[in-house]
């Protein structure tokens, strides 16, 4: 494979990428990574001007794709929701014309995926989904980034997502460890079960990498023999009133030490994982509002794991900031 398979590519969601394409991205990743450490200058992007568009709120992504623009030389452009309104005050495809002849290249997050596609069709420049209410494509480097970087391989690995199944997370880690080979088990109550069509895309992929895929609402069946235990919020952004009917249905899918012992793995071939942010504590808003409306303090994941020597969760954060460079350096 070629780095021209690259050239002018968005990153929209894992599906259109192969194994291949995958692991280089992450091999690269991890290359850019050692350059940083090293302090060894890598301005791939000098002159290129990259527009970054939030309609959800974040931390990681915006300073990751900010740090990593300014790391290779190019220039980043925040744009909130209060500064564009797509699809409100302009449609989409105009948007996409009018910053795609301005900028070299669009990153995007938002709720729909056919927006982050329209631009890419519409802006003729590269285009890269920070996360919509689908798929969370560049977290997915990151994340099987840092599971190799801790076993070394993506062989014989197998990953378990508690919580709700069927979010941006849960789909996008289905997906892409079904692409990479990693053996992937989401388990969640049937009613936050994965959509059938994204199902059925994991088992098609696993026929090709011989990953095993399993869909479970059983902890102990799902999360024995974990390398990996992932969770994520119980409530995503733009769900916020669903708290009630998600610590209802997930409290018993919750991370805690019963649960890391249930996978009969320890230190060394055990790691926990959480794209952040995480209510490990009650010390949030939302946190408090949790405690005093549900009466408990912890949600996906308890404080004891979240600070235990399994919790891998900044080292992957940390992480987010050097992969984005690489698909950039593609173009
Ligand atoms: N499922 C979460 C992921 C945050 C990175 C959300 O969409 O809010």
């Amino acid at each position: 494979m070629t780095d021209s398979v690259f050239k002018g590519r968005s990153l929209l969601a894992e599906k259109d990428f192969t194994k291949e394409e995958l692991n280089y991205l992450i091999d690269f990743s991890i290359h850019l990574k050692k350059l940083k450490k090293q302090g060894i200058p890598h301005h791939y992007l000098e002159g290129k001007n990259i527009a970054l568009l939030f309609e959800k709120t974040s931390t990681r992504t915006r300073s990751a794709f900010t740090t990593a623009s300014i790391d290779l030389g190019a220039h980043p452009e925040f744009l909130g929701k209060n500064d564009i309104q797509l699809g409100k005050k302009e449609s989409v495809e105009d948007t996409a014309k009018v910053l795609g002849s301005m900028f070299d290249g669009i990153e995007f997050r938002g709720f729909s995926q056919q927006v982050v596609e329209d631009l890419a069709k519409y802006s003729c420049v590269p285009v890269w989904n920070g996360l919509t209410d689908e798929w969370h494509p560049t977290q997915m480097i990151a994340d099987y980034m840092t599971i190799k970087e801790n076993f070394g391989t993506l062989e014989d690995v197998t990953l378990v997502y508690v919580g709700d199944g069927r979010n941006n997370m849960a789909n996008s880690l289905l997906i892409t460890g079904a692409i990479l080979g990693v053996n992937v088990r989401i388990c969640a109550p049937e009613s936050l079960f994965p959509e059938e069509s994204v199902v059925a895309y994991a088992k098609k992929f696993a026929a090709g990498s011989g990953s095993e895929i399993m869909i479970t609402d059983d902890v102990a069946q799902g999360v024995q023999g974990a390398n990996v235990l992932y969770t994520d919020v119980w409530v995503s952004k733009g769900e916020e009133d669903k708290f009630e009917e998600r610590v209802r249905l997930l409290k018993d899918y919750q991370i805690n030490m019963e649960m890391v012992n249930k996978t009969g793995n320890a230190q060394g071939k055990l790691i926990v994982l959480h794209c952040l942010p995480a209510f490990h504590d009650a010390t949030t808003e939302y946190g408090q509002m949790v405690k005093e409306k549900f009466g408990i303090s912890e949600m996906e994941i308890t404080d004891e794991v979240f600070r235990s020597q399994y919790g891998r969760q900044f080292e992957e954060a940390l992480i987010e900031c050097i992969l984005l460079k690489q698909s950039w350096q593609q173009r």
